[in-house]
């Protein structure tokens, strides 16, 4: 297939959290379907690691950048920066997973201290790069963010899957992926007739590893599959980047094989 065919057309788009385990698959995805990844990451190591492997099969397709989201100036520089090399930015994921060492804790063991520094990163992060694109977008004629949120943002834990694990469903991590889910209408709202659309993907869990008792409580709640790897997160995120999802905007796609039901 001739590259001027493929869905993405040459759109340049910035992952965050590019290096990580759902980034990984999105600049995949966005490489083969003829779009330009830019692996945006604090890991420079990983990033470019990612971004090697991908333009190994996709040449040109990838590239690596370094990239803070909880600070405006890395922000700011990376804008520049591929503005310079590529001319245009299409969209950003907002996709990074920032959090402190002590996140995941139960609820009895959060500080104030901690809870309100892991909201600052995540919930903090996401805002600043939607900020921070989405006045670029409105400069540019318009623009497209998608930001990643959770089925844990739109309903009650199901603490019960947890029993005799180290593992919880942070407290944190509900405050932040409800926000998230809602700040996505909002900047829709407010960006409203500038050509930007602002969505987000709301995925259930994906497999990692997790031990085999927790995986079998988890999978008695899914329709089919059961945890869904991570590139089964891809078509999702190519249709909200094409122009298929054109007006499609503010909305919220739940991807967990109907875990949350
Ligand atoms: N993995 C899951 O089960 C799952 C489920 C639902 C939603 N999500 C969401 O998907 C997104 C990605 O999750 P993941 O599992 O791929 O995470 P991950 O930890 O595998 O990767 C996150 C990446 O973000 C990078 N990062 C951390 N802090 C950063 C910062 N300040 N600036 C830039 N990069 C930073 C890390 O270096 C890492 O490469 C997150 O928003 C997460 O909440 C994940």
């Amino acid at each position: 297939m001739k590259e001027e065919c493929k869905l993405l057309n040459n759109q340049v788009i910035v992952i965050t959290g590019g290096a990580g385990l759902l980034g990984r698959q999105f600049c995949s995805v966005v490489a083969e379907h003829g779009g330009i990844a830019v692996v945006a990451d604090c890991n420079a190591a990983a990033a470019a690691r990612v971004a090697e492997e991908i333009a190994a099969k996709h040449s040109g397709r990838a590239v690596a950048k370094v990239l803070d989201i909880t600070n405006k100036a890395s922000i700011s520089q990376l804008i520049e920066t591929i503005h310079h090399e590529h001319g245009r930015i299409d969209a950003v994921v907002n996709n990074a997973y920032p959090r402190n060492p002590n996140f995941g804790h139960k609820l009895e063991d959060v500080t104030y201290d901690d809870f309100c520094e892991n909201l600052n990163l995540h919930l903090g992060g996401y805002f600043l790069v939607a900020q921070q694109f989405g006045l670029l977008f409105r400069e540019h004629a318009g623009g497209n963010i998608i930001n990643m949120a959770s089925i844990y943002g739109i309903m009650a834990p199901r603490f019960d899957i947890y029993a005799n694990t180290t593992m919880t469903m942070p407290v944190e991590y509900a405050a932040i992926k409800s926000a998230i889910v809602h700040l996505t209408k909002y900047f829709a709202q407010y960006f409203k007739g500038n050509n930007i659309r602002v969505n987000c993907l709301s995925p259930g869990g994906i497999l990692d590893g997790q031990p085999s008792e927790f995986l079998a409580r988890y999978n008695n709640f899914a329709a089919s599959k059961g945890m869904l790897d991570a590139n089964d997160l891809q078509g999702a995120l190519l249709f909200l980047l094409s122009d298929m999802s054109k007006f499609i905007n503010g909305q919220n796609i739940v991807i967990d094989d109907g875990w949350s039901l």
